[in-house]
């Protein structure tokens, strides 16, 4: 019962769904479950009334079948059933209840029937049958509105037993007869129609009652939740900054404390891109203004000798490679910030990759005098894009040789398990500070720029590493020790899972 109940409320709820209104679906709810109550209230309330009229009928109409049967017998009805004074008793019962009596005697003849028609024919049922055997019933038939009543006739006798002290009276009935009564209960259901028809506009008005007051309770219900939508709003048009002035409800703080995370977090991303684009004029502007300064200082003299001319020629041409790099890097971060979709993955004997980059770097090493040492425990072939995982580890190759010492050593370790393979690059140069280590990463940031300037670099070397990592679902660390060294630690999965 219970279960039928909640799967036609869930089927009730489930219905609603078509409904995208929260305070729509809180308004039909509240409605929905007003309503069975009430339904079972009514039902319940005619129910009861007509089971208590029906009983109390029958116990009525038992009690004159009683007083009747009596009479029949004291009269000796069943032997002559043309007694003027019982026939109108007879009649009397059956007008009063709007219903009918037929008299059965013993050999299941109806000896009297107040309809008049069944007289003289033989009545066998199974109530008869019982009543004669002293069980009188009563049945009600709510569909033809009527009850059913049957009544012995009884005959008490006196019967003497032989005992062993003598002869002791004692008296026995014997069921002569029976009274079969119907009777109408057209009354019981017009009242019950009249009780429904008042219950049904009570109900009516509780409901009106109910449907105003739901309709109240989902806007109150919904207030808060309109409160943060136009709080929201303000925010949107630039009144406020974030959200504060809603009330406290558990359910809206939850909402108010997501929305306002979620505006730090885009106020951080504006700050991160107003500073990457200051810091991108500004990169791409000093080559420019060294130009422009050696292109004046050129023009303001008259009768420059050709040397000097060749020489600030020279450092223009410095300055246009500089602009070049920084462009071509910029352009690299661009690529690698876009979905891992356009990565190129084949299969790529890193080892070999390694030796490459090592070889193509080794003259710039050269330069510093510093060593470049390759240690490989196993081959390794794995899943990767060579161009971009190639790009990544010459920056960091090319880091430990720019920030390094005369007669230094820039080491390369290649390692690899059953699912990752890792690449080391150590060096013993100048360290980086620990205040310094969480910000390698991001975009033009240098540890030392007057140092970094003089060595050459715009500071996007690895963001640029880091993206190409990252895109290969791969991870970099980075350990290091001001004036003893650093170790850049890459490991990435040998075979490339997509998303
Ligand atoms: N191996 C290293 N040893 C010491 N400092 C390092 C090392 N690698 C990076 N750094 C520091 O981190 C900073 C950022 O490095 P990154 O490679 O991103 O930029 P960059 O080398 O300055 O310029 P570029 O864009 O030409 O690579 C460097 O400026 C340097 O101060
Ligand atoms: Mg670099």
């Amino acid at each position: 019962m219970k279960t039928t109940l909640l799967s036609i409320f869930q089927k009730i709820i489930s219905r609603l769904h078509f409904v995208k209104s929260l305070r729509f679906r809180i308004f039909m709810i509240i409605i929905v479950v007003s309503y069975v109550p009430t339904l079972m209230m009514r039902y319940g309330i005619l129910q009861n009334y007509e089971n208590r009229a029906v009983s109390l009928r029958i116990a009525e109409v038992e009690n004159q079948a009683k007083i009747l049967a009596n009479h029949l017998v004291v009269n000796n009805y069943l032997q002559n059933p043309n007694l003027d004074t019982i026939n109108a008793e007879l009649l009397q019962l059956s007008t009063l209840y709007d219903g009918r009596v037929i008299v059965i005697d013993q050999n299941f003849t109806a000896v009297k029937d107040t309809y008049g028609i069944s007289e003289g024919k033989t009545i066998i049922s199974e109530e008869v049958i019982l009543c004669f055997k002293g069980k009188n019933s009563n049945h009600y038939d709510s569909h033809n509105h009527y009850i059913e009543i049957t009544t012995p006739i009884t005959l008490t006798a006196e019967v003497g037993n032989e005992t062993g002290i003598g002869k002791i009276a004692e008296t026995e009935n014997q069921t002569i007869g029976v009274m079969l009564i119907s009777v109408s209960t057209d009354n019981i259901n017009t009242n019950i129609q009249v009780l429904d028809e008042k219950a049904q506009t009570l109900q009516l008005l509780m409901m009106i009652l109910v449907i105003c007051l739901s309709w109240f309770a989902s806007k109150l219900l919904m207030k808060p939740f309109d409160k943060v939508t136009s709080a929201i709003g303000e925010v949107k048009d630039g009144f406020e900054s974030e959200i504060s002035d809603v009330p406290d409800y558990v359910e809206t703080e939850h909402i108010i404390h997501a929305f306002n995370e979620v505006l730090k977090r885009m106020k951080v991303l504006d700050e991160s891109r107003q500073e990457f684009v200051s810091n991108v004029s500004h990169e791409l502007k000093t080559p420019l203004t060294s130009m422009k300064v050696l292109a004046d200082s050129l023009k303001a003299q008259e009768d420059v000798p050709v040397e000097l001319y060749q020489e600030f020629m020279l450092d223009i041409a410095d300055e246009i490679d500089r602009e070049n790099k920084i462009i071509n890097d910029l352009l690299s971060l661009v690529k690698m910030d876009k979905t891992s979709s356009d990565l190129n993955v084949e299969s790529v004997d890193i080892n070999q990759m390694i030796e490459a980059i090592l070889k193509r770097l080794k003259p710039i090493a050269d330069q510093k005098d510093i060593d470049l040492i390759y240690e490989s425990v196993r081959e390794v072939n794995a899943e990767v894009d060579e161009v971009k995982l190639t790009l990544a580890i010459s920056n960091l190759v090319e880091n430990g040789i720019k920030y390094n010492k005369e007669h230094g050593y820039v080491k390369v370790r290649l390692d690899a398990d059953h699912q990752f393979f890792t690449i080391d690059v150590e060096d013993n140069g100048i360290g980086i500070p620990q205040e310094a280590i969480e910000h390698i990463f991001e975009r033009f940031y240098r540890v030392d720029k007057s140092h970094s300037k003089k060595i050459g670099g715009t500071g996007l070397g690895l963001a640029i590493t880091r993206n190409a990592i990252l895109m290969h679902r791969g991870a970099i660390k980075v350990e290091s020790k001001p004036e003893s060294g650093t170790t850049f630690s890459v490991k990435i999965p040998l075979t490339y899972v997509s998303k």
